[in-house]
Formats: C-alpha cells, sequence, structure tokens
C-alpha cells in the first residue's frame, strides 16, 4: 500500500512536470520525464504505441522518429519546443530502448 501510494505521487510529480522545463534534459531524462508516460520507461507503450524492441518504430529512420517528435502525430503532443540536441538524444535513445 505504501509501495502504491509513493507510486500515485511519483505519478502526480510527472504529469506535474509535463508542463514544466525541460530545459537541460536530455536521453533516458528527457525521455522518462516526457514520454515514458504514454511510451513506458521500457518502451513497451501504453497510451501511445511501443517504440521499443519489436516494435514499428524499429523500422523507422531517425529523422520519421524525430518527425513524430517534433510534429506529435495523431493524439500525440507535439514536442516542437525541444531544441534538436534534445530531439536527437531522444532519437538516440530510443534506439538504445529497441537494443535491449
Ligand atoms: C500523451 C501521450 C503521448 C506522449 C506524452 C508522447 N507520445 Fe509518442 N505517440 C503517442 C501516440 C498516441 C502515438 C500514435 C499516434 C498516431 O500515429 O496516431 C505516438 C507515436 C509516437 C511515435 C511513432 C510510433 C510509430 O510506430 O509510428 C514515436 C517515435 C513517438 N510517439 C515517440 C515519442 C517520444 C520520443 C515522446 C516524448 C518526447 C512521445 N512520443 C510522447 C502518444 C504520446
Amino acid at each position: 500500500m505504501r509501495r502504491f501510494r509513493l507510486t500515485v505521487a511519483c505519478l502526480a510529480v510527472v504529469l506535474a512536470a509535463c508542463g514544466g522545463s525541460t530545459e537541460g534534459l536530455f536521453g533516458g531524462e528527457l525521455y522518462n520525464r516526457s514520454c515514458a508516460s504514454c511510451h513506458a520507461r521500457d518502451g513497451s507503450g501504453g497510451a501511445g504505441p511501443a517504440v521499443g524492441v519489436g516494435s514499428n518504430s524499429v523500422q523507422l529512420s531517425d529523422e520519421q522518429i524525430a518527425g513524430a517528435i517534433v510534429v506529435g502525430p495523431g493524439t500525440m503532443p507535439s514536442f516542437d519546443r525541444l531544441s534538436d540536441e534534445q530531439v536527437d538524444s531522444l532519437v538516440t535513445y530510443i534506439r538504445t530502448l529497441q537494443a535491449q
């Protein structure tokens, strides 16, 4: 129960942080802050499709993944406020999730 409450508290913090600054965050830290709520920490998906190992994203080029992040297809929000370096770091991080 304690563990559950802690998880809920953490989730609330993550959700609150979603609207907050992602400045200075890259790779896994940025992914866990901005993407994991829909795509799961391990990339296995949830509200959004899986982006990790065995997913459709494996077939996508780096440019296509970066494009999805910036545009926000369908119901995915756009992350066009991220710098090019941040977007690149997310693509690199997603590739590491796909290799696991
Ligand atoms: C609010 C939920 C949500 C968040 C947050 C979110 N996504 Fe998505 N994402 C989605 C949904 C839903 C789709 C599928 C959109 C469609 O094609 O209709 C998607 C699609 C994608 C795709 C394309 C997958 C494919 O198979 O075509 C990638 C790559 C992706 N997201 C990466 C990210 C990254 C990286 C972040 C963080 C910067 C992120 N997403 C944040 C919901 C989300």
